[in-house]
């Protein structure tokens, strides 16, 4: 697959992989041997960069907790030098929302434990999964220093970053990507670009599919009500949602029917194309759903493609988007 570039050298698949919804997000976790499958199936693909985290836990019919990161790890075993492994510290998961911990202290038993959970020495690109409002970024920064100099982390990278965040971290220890949320649904991010240009920093675009709806593979009247499926609360999903969106989902179809490609792999080659620094990393459980935003990689749109299709999303009515949960401490 062709690759993008995150930060000064970090080469990834143009197309990468969340592995978040395989335990977590999208109701009960599935199956471990089906889901290291399907891993080992994107790396035949040409997915090189695995996106889990820490707090990416479910739990499994009997009872016991079903870890993100150790099915990841177990199934990337095999392939450990030609993939690289991004995992996230510094939330908790709580009844109110998530919670933010990124103490100096709690970020080295993270690191144990996720690379206790991973199976390997190091962690490729790892992330503060949220800004902790309590320890200023600049520790945060100077503890990454530190597990780099001791070769526990390769790169570091920082979910949900504004402009002031990002440039306070990279000043003490340089960034190679900043993951945000990214998707013709969300693209408030597009305020960064300048900032991340400058500083040589990549984008790696979580919820790019905008949690599935730019697939249009969900009509109005599906219903998510399996307990821990989030999209039963999303917006995106609700029913009048379908008709607020359907000028976007129209473009998606028009565009996908001249590249012979689909809406969703549309949707992830408009990122890739934007700048060859953004790297989606799109979920999915199922391998005709890896192969088909795999695909996305050989779309080309040109530079005037995609300034056609931000002006048409510049002008378009859409539904609200989920936004995430709230971050306490
Ligand atoms: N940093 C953060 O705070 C943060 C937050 C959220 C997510 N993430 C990362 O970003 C990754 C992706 O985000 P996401 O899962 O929230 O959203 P997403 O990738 O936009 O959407 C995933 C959803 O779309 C469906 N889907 C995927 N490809 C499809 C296709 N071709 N056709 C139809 N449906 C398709 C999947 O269903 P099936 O599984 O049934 O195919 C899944 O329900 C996560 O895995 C995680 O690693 C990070």
């Amino acid at each position: 697959m062709k690759k993008q570039i995150l930060g000064r050298k970090l080469e990834v698949s143009a197309v990468s992989l969340g592995c978040m919804g395989m335990t977590h997000a999208y109701g009960a976790p599935s199956g471990v041997k089906e889901m290291t499958q399907l891993i080992e199936q994107a790396v035949d693909i040409g997915y090189t960069m695995f996106d889990t985290a820490e707090c990416y836990t479910g739990t499994n019919p009997d009872g016991s907790t079903a870890y993100n990161e150790e099915l990841v790890g177990n199934a990337l075993k095999p392939h450990r030098n030609k993939v690289i492994i991004a995992t996230k510290f510094g939330v908790r998961i709580t009844a109110s929302g998530l919670e933010a911990d990124s103490r100096p202290s709690t970020i080295r038993q993270s690191i144990e434990g996720s690379l206790k959970r991973l199976g390997t020495d190091y962690i490729d690109l790892y992330y503060q999964h949220r800004v902790d409002p309590n320890v200023p970024v600049d520790e945060v920064a100077g503890v990454m220093q530190e597990l780099m100099n001791e070769g526990k982390i390769i790169n570091w990278g920082i979910s949900q970053a504004d402009i002031d965040i990002i440039r306070r971290a990279h000043a003490v220890c340089p960034l190679s990507a900043v993951q945000n949320r990214y998707s013709m649904m969300y693209r408030d991010t597009e305020v960064l670009f300048s900032v991340l240009e400058e500083l040589n920093i990549g984008l790696v675009a979580f919820s790019p599919l905008a949690n599935g709806l730019l697939t249009d593979a969900y009509k109005k009247g599906t219903v998510f009500n399996e307990s821990g499926d989030y999209r039963s609360f999303m917006p995106q999903f609700k029913p009048e949602a379908y008709d607020a969106n359907r000028e976007l989902l129209d473009m998606l179809n028009h565009i996908a029917v001249e590249k012979n490609a689909t809406p969703a792999a549309v949707s992830l080659a408009w990122m890739i194309c934007k700048n060859p620094w953004i790297v989606p990393i799109p979920g999915t459980r199922k391998l005709t759903r890896l192969e088909e935003n795999a695909n996305a990689a050989n779309i080309e749109l040109t530079q005037d493609d995609v300034k056609q299709m931000d002006d048409l999303l510049n002008q378009m009515n859409m539904s609200e988007i989920f936004g995430g949960m709230h971050v306490n401490r």
